[in-house]
């Protein structure tokens, strides 16, 4: 198949884009370049500069290339950015995908997979977190997914476009052999802020909380590995392809949680230099513990992550964060 890849220049889109080059596909990817990486695509696989707030430019990019489906990754992802800037937000996140769902059924009417994430379902007491748990996000950045999910939905019903959602965990790591990874500008993730200050380049580590009802007092994530969700996509386009799943909406990630101090251990024991570490107060708006309930995807999809071992991913992302202490820059 042939997949337009919108965002695929970015951390989770450069993944996806390799993978499914592996599984004998081919890519466009279609990005503005605000924080992803040219140097992140694979050799040969077409850039078109384009951003998703210029509707004569998605729709032109999708009759130059007529792809059979499409990956949707491009958005504005930071949390607490979205609470400050929720203009920016609404705008790039939900404008933007509303101009990509009119390209897409004023051209092809392909079948899409959008990127959603965790941030949707809000502050939850199910541990693990099904599919159909209430949606309460407690975020701009989670509202903006879940008016882009509706959005698809309605497009679904009202125009026959086929769609699978993805709503991921925690996502972390980097491809094995460490040339393309984590390169936010802002950064705000644990385990890529954990490889950073072990490089040297901050001080010590904050853990936001240790007093919460988990075991060892700190928040409880579902890690998921960056190659194993481009592998997710890679499983649910081809399902679309087939005709299956149409409509459908999968939790990714592991289906188990680690906390802040065995992710903190894990960096420890890969990277050899004890990290310090100071506890802070708790961080706004984190839940204690946010788990994927991950059957769905594996059940109908076939989804087998292979990174299930966190000191295996977290080598991953170490492996990245030392041979390019400064992301795409060096
Ligand atoms: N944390 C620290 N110290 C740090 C950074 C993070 O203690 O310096 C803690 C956080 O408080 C949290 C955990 O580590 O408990 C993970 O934090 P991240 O910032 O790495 O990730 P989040 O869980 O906040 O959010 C991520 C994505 C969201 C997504 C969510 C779903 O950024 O988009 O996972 O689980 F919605």
């Amino acid at each position: 198949m042939k997949l337009m890849v919108v965002g695929g220049a970015g951390y989770i889109g450069s993944h996806t884009v390799r993978q499914l080059l592996a599984a004998g596909h081919e890519a466009v990817v279609l990005d503005n370049l605000s924080s992803g990486h040219a140097q992140a695509l694979p050799e040969g696989v077409p850039l078109v500069q384009a951003d998703l707030l210029d509707p004569a430019g998605v729709k032109a990019a999708l009759e130059a290339h007529q792809p059979d489906a499409v990956i949707h990754f491009a958005a504005l992802i930071e949390v607490g950015e979205s609470m400050r800037a929720p203009g920016r937000y609404y705008r790039n996140n939900v404008v933007g995908s509303l101009n990509l769902l009119q390209a897409i059924v004023e051209t092809r009417k392909v079948p899409l997979v959008f990127s959603s994430t965790a941030a949707v379902y809000g502050t939850t007491d199910a541990v693990p977190i099904p599919e159909d748990a209430p949606l309460h996000p407690e975020s701009v950045y989670g509202e903006t997914k879940l008016m882009t999910e509706n959005m698809i939905h309605a497009f679904h019903v009202a125009h026959g476009l086929p769609y699978i959602v993805l709503r991921y965990f925690n996502v972390c790591g980097a491809a094995p052999g460490g040339d393309i990874g984590e390169a936010h500008p802002n950064k705000t993730h644990l385990i890529e802020l954990a490889c950073l200050t072990a490089l040297g380049q901050r001080e010590k580590m904050m853990i936001f909380g240790d007093d919460y009802p988990t075991p060892d007092g700190t928040c409880i994530r579902d890690y998921v590995h960056v190659q194993d969700l481009a592998d997710a996509h890679v499983l649910a386009v081809e399902a679309l392809q087939r005709g299956q799943a149409n409509a459908a909406t999968y939790n990714v990630g592991l289906g188990h949680g680690f906390s802040v101090r065995e992710v903190l251990d894990a960096v420890d024991a890969v990277t050899g230099k004890p990290l310090t570490r100071e506890v802070a107060p708790r961080r706004a708006g984190d839940p204690p513990r946010l788990v994927a309930g991950a059957r769905r995807i594996v059940d109908e999809l076939g989804f087998q992550p292979q990174f299930t071992d966190l000191q295996e991913i977290v080598r991953t992302a170490w492996e990245w964060h030392r041979k390019h202490p400064h992301g795409f820059g060096q």
